[in-house]
């Protein structure tokens, strides 16, 4: 195990647990033990989990577009790989999921996923972006216009900037935007838990505060052209409803904001933890964030349900098997990158798998990137050390692993 594998997994979180996870494992950050099972074996059965676990780059990309291969929630919910009794509710088989994320475009096929897709593709089309850059650039500075002898990247920097700008490009207030740090987890929760009580409760309690705050902005006047005016429009057009206006921006608000305030703090982490500060100023933003996105990516895997059987890799998927890629594996395989478990800045990548692909690419990509970028430039431009000043703080977010607390103290050589 390289050196930088060893710090990721030491960096990882030690309590709760993923939901793809047998209990009783003793695993830190379960998806760093798959980073090594890229190429040795690109497809297997996981005989204790009851899925497919799959991690070979090329595999992850044919099952990616492979049309048996359903993103849409079957008929038994997400949740199969934890029983009731084992986390002793009496309650439920994922069947009180709520409607409204069984709406969401992820989490549909074509053509309902294009259609509802399309709506809001235009929030992230090049203009928008270049639009998109002075706003980023200007939260960026604000947060970081406080003198402070350690700054806490996550709660000083990267949640206040990924919350605020989902708030800009939806068109809801500022305002909303602490509210997002409740919405994001209870909503996460539910995804993967919904057969738990409390679960239920907090998940149903933060999309029906979404639901409230998008009818509140829609009831004034949202900016021409942000999310919520798209939506609106489409609904006055007659081609959606206001449940679809709901699941759309809630989608978003998930989708974009954890995974970006994250992958924040893990590029900043990443390049400390691997001695890269100054190869990440010196190969300049724009090359460091890919590599970056390559190397330790805050959405590590993706699930998938077999509609038929697929025959991959020597296997036969069977019709019903729930599939879970490891995109974080796949960016470490081997046979693509050269010294893939080593941060290298400035390493030319043709193609990672951070984002995902095929149909289901993130709608948000270029937007995660800028924001990044943004936050390396504006550091690396202060900075030319930077140390970690505690460690940092995890919470183990289902899915995801979320960063809470990251303190660092950067200064210049002289
Ligand atoms: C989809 C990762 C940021 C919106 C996805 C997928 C991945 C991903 C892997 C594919 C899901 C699948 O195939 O099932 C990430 C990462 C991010 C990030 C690592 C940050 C570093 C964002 C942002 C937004 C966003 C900022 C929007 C504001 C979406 C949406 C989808 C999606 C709407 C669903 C696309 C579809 O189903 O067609 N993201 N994402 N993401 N992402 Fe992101």
């Amino acid at each position: 195990m390289s050196d930088a594998r060893q710090t990721a997994h030491d960096a990882a979180p030690r309590t709760g647990r993923c939901p793809y996870h047998v209990p009783g494992r003793a695993q830190a950050d379960p998806c760093m033990d798959y980073l090594h099972l890229s190429d040795d074996e690109p497809v297997r059965w996981d005989e204790d989990l009851g899925v497919w676990l799959v991690t070979g780059f090329r595999e992850v990309t044919e099952l990616l577009r492979h049309p048996s291969l359903s993103a849409a929630w079957p008929e038994h919910g997400r949740t199969r790989l934890h029983t009731p009794a084992e986390s002793g509710s009496e309650s439920g088989d994922g069947s009180r999921t709520s409607e409204l994320v069984r709406k969401w475009f992820m989490f549909n096929d074509d053509p309902a996923h294009a259609g509802a897709r399309k709506i809001v593709a235009p929030l992230f089309s090049a203009e928008r972006l270049a639009a998109a850059r002075p706003v980023v650039e200007k939260l960026v500075d604000e947060l970081l216009a406080p003198e402070r002898d350690v700054l806490d990247v996550m709660e000083d920097l990267a949640v206040p900037l990924s919350s605020r700008v989902i708030c800009h490009i939806l068109g809801l207030p500022d305002d909303v935007a602490p509210r997002l740090a409740v919405w994001a987890p209870d909503i996460a929760a539910l995804l993967v838990a919904d057969y738990l009580p409390e679960v239920v409760t907090r998940g149903y309690r933060a999309l029906h505060e979404v639901t409230a705050a998008v009818d509140d902005a829609l009831r004034g006047e949202v900016p021409e052209g942000s999310g919520l005016w798209l939506l609106g429009e489409a609904h006055r057009r007659g081609e959606i409803g206001l449940q679809d206006v709901w699941a759309t921006a809630s989608l978003l608000i998930y989708a974009g904001f954890e995974t970006t305030s994250t992958f924040i703090g893990k590029a900043v982490r990443a390049a400390l933890h691997a001695g890269a500060w100054e190869d990440v100023v010196k190969a300049g933003p724009d090359a460091a964030v890919e590599e970056l996105l390559r190397f330790d990516t805050s959405v590590q895997q993706v699930a998938r349900f077999a509609t038929a059987p697929v025959d991959v890799a020597g296997h036969r998927i069977a019709a019903g098997d729930l599939v879970l890629i490891m995109l974080g594996a796949a960016n470490r395989s081997p046979a693509v990158f050269d010294d893939p478990d080593h941060l290298t800045p400035g390493r030319e990548i043709r193609r990672h798998l951070t984002f995902g692909f095929g149909a289901h690419y993130c709608l948000g990509a270029g937007l995660a990137r800028l924001e990044t970028e943004v936050v390396l430039r504006r550091l690396g431009a202060r900075w030319d050390v930077v140390e970690e000043a505690a460690a940092p703080v995890t919470r183990s977010h289902y899915g995801l692993t979320v960063l809470e607390h990251l303190k660092v103290r950067g200064g210049t050589r002289n």
